[in-house]
């Protein structure tokens, strides 16, 4: 059966309801996301080389998942382009795997590579879907990481050419350009947490990385700026209050926050580090690095969970880590603490702190779906979670904050990083051994809640 035919499966009473969407803006853009490494596969052919993802999944994750094959979107994209279509959506998210279009990281560019992102935004817009472009989500070249990757300075030039080849490619078909995923989540969980391959020496790589990645940001605006008219330019950032675990972490969660929320929106939309970290990246700065951070950007892309608990650690290498969420909050599946009031108040925060139009461009509920006896997989918890998530950014918007689109995180079931497949978030289940993709019932509820949005603005 094609994806995305058949009769909707059953959902209870409740995940029928839709929240109130009234505040919207009438241009509100509707979308989905996913990301390079954790859906392409393909990670042997047309000349691609291998990222640090690669690497990190060789030292065995739990059942030996990898990024070989993914969703094999490579060679199943116009499939999947097909479900965006089904869903109507207005835009879609993706990244370009850099290892992919540069395979030494630096230097020849492989034609191939390049390719597949040609056919892949000629089909999204001959379907009526706009790109929206990320140049960096996670899958650093393995080459580049092995010269020092983000810790050594060197990295800001080789970001830059790889985004002035990105943006040389496809810029006259291609207006909406990300510089980064999440920059706190990769520098903290490389460096800061001590967790994963990339942590390297300690609280000095965790700061350099930091200021490289910010000035990668700046220099990547200027090279997209300057060779696409008409770009739209932004950063994303996992923006999610930190809370203390206990009464007695609220220090802890103080000082989270610095590195989580602050470490990278504030230079690159105020031009100024929080105190506490200007005073740790001193060593690493060099005359007028603010200014070439602070570039004019045109918005400010929000990806949001839930909250994140945070306790004090005296052994961890920030004095901080992730804590326990107290047991009075409801959780997803995976253990995500679910707040949707946390949302509207985040939203409202990025508001007023950085005055940018803001696009949400990841949420979502990751959990353990299976389809039942009939085929049909029924999602009921993360329905629930859309529906009260979007009521809070609606609420958000009635309060004031300037929010111009939603992304759900994501399309596809994918390989959910240190969790490999064992995790889904998507609207569609992959039937991972056979590729067979099951729109979920989210997918239904989704495409309905973007048809009753879309009606509204039109009447
Ligand atoms: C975000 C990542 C994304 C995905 C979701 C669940 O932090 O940007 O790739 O893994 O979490």
């Amino acid at each position: 059966m094609p994806a995305g035919v058949g009769n909707p499966p059953q959902t209870d009473q409740t995940t029928r309801e839709f929240p109130l969407l009234a505040a919207l803006r009438r241009d509100f853009t509707w979308g989905v996301s996913t990301s390079s490494f954790q859906i392409e596969g393909a990670a042997h052919e047309d000349g691609r080389g291998p990222s640090v993802w690669d690497t990190y999944c060789q030292k065995g994750l739990a059942n030996h998942d990898t990024g070989d094959i993914a969703c094999d979107h490579y060679h199943r994209y116009a499939e999947d382009i097909a479900l965006m279509q089904r869903l109507g959506v207005q835009a879609y998210r993706f990244s370009v795997a850099w290892p992919r279009v540069l395979p030494q990281g630096r230097g020849t560019p492989n034609e191939l590579g390049l390719q597949f992102y040609d056919r892949l935004i000629d089909a999204l817009l001959a379907a009526g879907i706009e790109p929206w472009l990320c140049l960096y989500h996670w899958d650093m070249p393995q080459v580049l990481d092995d010269l020092g990757g983000w810790t050594t300075r060197d990295v800001v030039s080789w970001f830059t050419d790889y985004a002035a080849l990105v943006a040389g490619r496809y810029g006259d078909r291609v207006k909406r350009f990300a510089t980064f995923n999440e920059p706190s989540i990769f520098t903290l969980f490389g460096h800061g947490f001590g967790d994963g391959q990339r942590d390297i020496s300690g609280v000095n790589s965790l700061h350099r990385a930091v200021h490289h990645v910010n000035l990668a940001h700046g220099a990547a605006v200027d090279a997209v700026r300057a060779r696409v008219p008409g770009a739209s330019i932004g950063a994303i950032h996992n923006f999610q209050m930190c809370l203390p675990s206990t009464l007695a972490d609220a220090e802890a969660a103080k000082h989270c926050d610095l590195y989580w929320n602050r470490a990278f929106p504030d230079p690159q939309c105020l031009g100024t580090y929080p105190d506490r970290i200007q005073r740790a990246l001193e060593p690493h700065m060099q005359t007028g690095d603010l200014a070439h951070i602070r570039r004019p950007l045109d918005w400010f892309g929000v990806n949001h969970y839930g909250p994140t608990y945070v306790k004090a650690d005296p052994n961890a290498r920030l004095g901080f880590g992730i804590g326990p969420k107290p047991p009075d909050i409801p959780a997803t599946p995976i253990g995500w603490p679910i707040v949707p009031e946390k949302f509207r108040e985040t939203l409202l925060r990025v508001a007023k702190a950085y005055g940018l139009p803001i696009y949400v461009l990841e949420n979502g509920l990751g959990g353990h779906d299976k389809p039942d006896e009939k085929g049909a997989v029924v999602d009921n918890e993360r329905i629930a979670y859309l529906r009260d998530y979007i009521g809070a950014l609606n609420e958000a918007v009635s309060a004031g904050a300037d929010i111009r689109g939603y992304f759900v995180w994501s399309l596809l079931d994918n390989f959910e990083w240190d969790s490999g497949y064992s995790v889904r978030f998507g609207i569609t289940y992959v039937d991972f051994p056979t590729q067979r993709r099951i729109p979920k019932a989210s997918f239904h509820w989704y495409r309905d809640l973007i048809k009753r949005a879309r009606a509204q603005a039109d009447g």
